[in-house]
């Protein structure tokens, strides 16, 4: 039996991750599409790892349940990472909040009854959660502790009417159920994580940059601190820290990795979003 590592939504920074933690362990690449995860499985192969695929839908509890299953045949499942969503320009309201706020919550709940004694797991939240302000202590403890199937029955979701509200919505409550189930995942000697990050170079991303809106963005990424987008790796080398020996000490906490564009949103050269984000 090996250390299993399980990755669900398997693009570009999802295998980023992978690749840093996976070596040795048998990883499980679960996603939606079923092709997603077998086109990572080749590459994954092909550079030594022990790999095998699983379709998964995180919006279904079942479906969850499936893939830890397949996950435990193979060993003691070691780490988590969560980088499946789906974003405000990609699907509904209701599915936004489906997949990346509740799915995510059940992904974490469910995965939190089996993880490994000293094993680690990261959320993919999003700069997006930080660009929402600030919200009250009750609202911030509806989002981190109501029980998972009252999720999405919580009164403020119900009101949200535009997909980007959604997905930041969404993204906040991924910071804030973290936080919940670090306190869950101590009790088996596991730490739990999310990382935000700014704009990261994907291929949807890419094609984004070059298209009608990618003035817009490309201007954006000019004025922001780092002057650059981020590109799959940075958050990956993030990720291992966080899932490494030397990260034990940390658990409950979010990182922003997004080139310093959150701090210039709120106090800098790209507050002018303000009225559009
Ligand atoms: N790329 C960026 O600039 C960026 C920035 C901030 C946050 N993020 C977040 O990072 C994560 C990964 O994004 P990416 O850019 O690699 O996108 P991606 O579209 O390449 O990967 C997301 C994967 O999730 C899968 N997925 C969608 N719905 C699912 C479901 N219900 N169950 C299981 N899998 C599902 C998709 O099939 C896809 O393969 C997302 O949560 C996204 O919100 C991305």
């Amino acid at each position: 039996m090996k250390n299993v590592v399980v990755l669900i939504g398997s693009g570009s920074i999802g295998q980023a991750i992978a690749r840093r933690v996976g070596a040795g362990n048998h990883i499980v690449l679960g996603d939606l599409k079923i092709e997603a995860a077998e086109a990572a499985a080749k590459i994954f192969e092909n550079a030594g790892f022990e790999v095998s695929t699983v379709a998964v839908d995180i919006s279904s509890r079942s479906s969850i349940l499936n893939l830890i299953e397949h996950a435990r045949q193979f060993g003691a499942i070691k780490n988590l990472i969560n980088a499946a969503g789906v974003s405000p320009s990609q699907a509904s309201v209701e599915k936004i909040l489906q997949v990346d706020l509740y799915g995510t919550a059940v992904l974490l709940e469910e995965f939190g009854k089996v993880i490994a004694d000293g094993g680690s797991g990261v959320v993919i939240s999003s700069q997006s959660g930080h660009r929402l302000g600030a919200l009250t202590e009750e609202q911030n403890a509806k989002l981190a502790t109501s029980p998972t199937e009252e999720l999405l029955s919580i009164d403020f979701l119900k009101e949200i009417t535009d997909t980007l509200k959604a997905y930041q919505y969404s993204k906040r409550c991924n910071v804030l159920r973290v936080m919940y189930e670090a306190t869950i995942w101590g009790k088996r000697g596991a730490t739990i994580n999310s990382i935000s990050p700014g704009i990261i170079i994907t291929p949807l991303a890419a094609d984004e940059l070059k298209g009608p809106r990618g003035e817009g963005y490309r201007n954006m990424l000019k004025a922001s601190p780092a002057g650059r987008a981020g590109t799959p790796d940075e958050v990956g080398d993030l990720a291992e820290f966080l899932m490494s020996s030397r990260g034990r000490f940390i658990s409950g906490a979010d990182f922003l990795i997004d080139g310093g564009t959150t701090a210039s949103y709120w106090y800098g050269d790209l507050q002018y979003l303000k009225k559009t984000h």
